[in-house]
């Protein structure tokens, strides 16, 4: 794959939004068309949500569908910094209110004993049918921060596990967290970037040396980057 996808350019967000909720759709219906079912890797931040509103609205056979996130807080479903507050409120809702969601979070005395439940409730979802993720300026992608001590563990595309423990950090992240792994996303059949503004957009072009641009080596499955001034 090479370490830089082309990246589609979009006149607004919401058309992005649009791309990218009408590819992760027929991109899941073709995986039910071979398979009895499918699995969607979703993400937090502020770009999914409107992906997960049009989304909510389709008529996919979504009981046949398993939700999870590309990474969440160490903080409750309950918390408004949650992931999967974010999703449940604005996927799983609607026609998609049947999907199975598997979280990443769970009650867990520490992130590290949530990550290890988490890996076994994960293990067949993977190869996940579509990734959807966002990026931050700093090039990290679902919680793989650069700097972060479990950087190289979570960028190692053999490393076996599915779900990491990232301690808060300076710069980042502000919250301990969970995270997919690149082993785990860079199965997937479909990966979908979604990415709004110029400093993106130079991290996209002008950069190779950061988490999302070893995700882009690491897979030989497809990587669509739709981007949005
Ligand atoms: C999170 C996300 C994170 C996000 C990027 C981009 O938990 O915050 O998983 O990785 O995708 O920070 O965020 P925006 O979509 O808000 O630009």
């Amino acid at each position: 794959m090479s370490s830089r996808p082309e990246i589609e350019v979009c006149e607004t967000a919401e058309e992005a939004a649009l791309v990218a909720a009408e590819a992760i759709a027929s991109w899941l219906a073709a995986g039910l068309d071979e398979n009895s079912r499918a699995s969607f890797v979703g993400t937090g931040g502020s770009s999914p949500g409107p992906v997960y509103d049009l989304l909510s609205t389709l008529p996919l056979p979504w009981d046949q569908i398993s939700v999870t996130l590309s990474d969440e807080r160490w903080v409750p479903p309950t918390s408004p910094d949650s992931n999967e507050r974010q999703l449940r409120e604005r996927l799983m809702v609607g026609e998609a209110a049947c999907a199975r969601f598997v979280p990443l979070w769970s009650d867990a005395p520490t992130a590290e004993d949530a990550a290890e439940a988490a890996e076994a409730a994960l293990a067949d979802l993977f190869p996940a049918d579509v990734v959807l993720l966002g990026m931050g300026e700093d090039g990290h992608f679902a919680s793989l921060f650069p700097g972060s001590p479990v950087l190289e563990e979570g960028l190692d595309p053999f490393g076996g596990s599915l779900v990491i423990a990232v301690p808060a950090g300076d710069p980042a992240p502000a919250i301990e967290r969970l995270s997919l792994t690149l082993y785990a996303l860079k199965q997937a059949f479909l990966t979908i970037v979604l990415v709004r503004g110029e400093a993106k957009r130079r991290i996209l072009e002008d950069r190779d040396d950061l988490p999302i641009h070893a995700l882009f080596r690491a897979t030989d499955m497809p990587v669509r980057v739709i981007w949005s001034p």
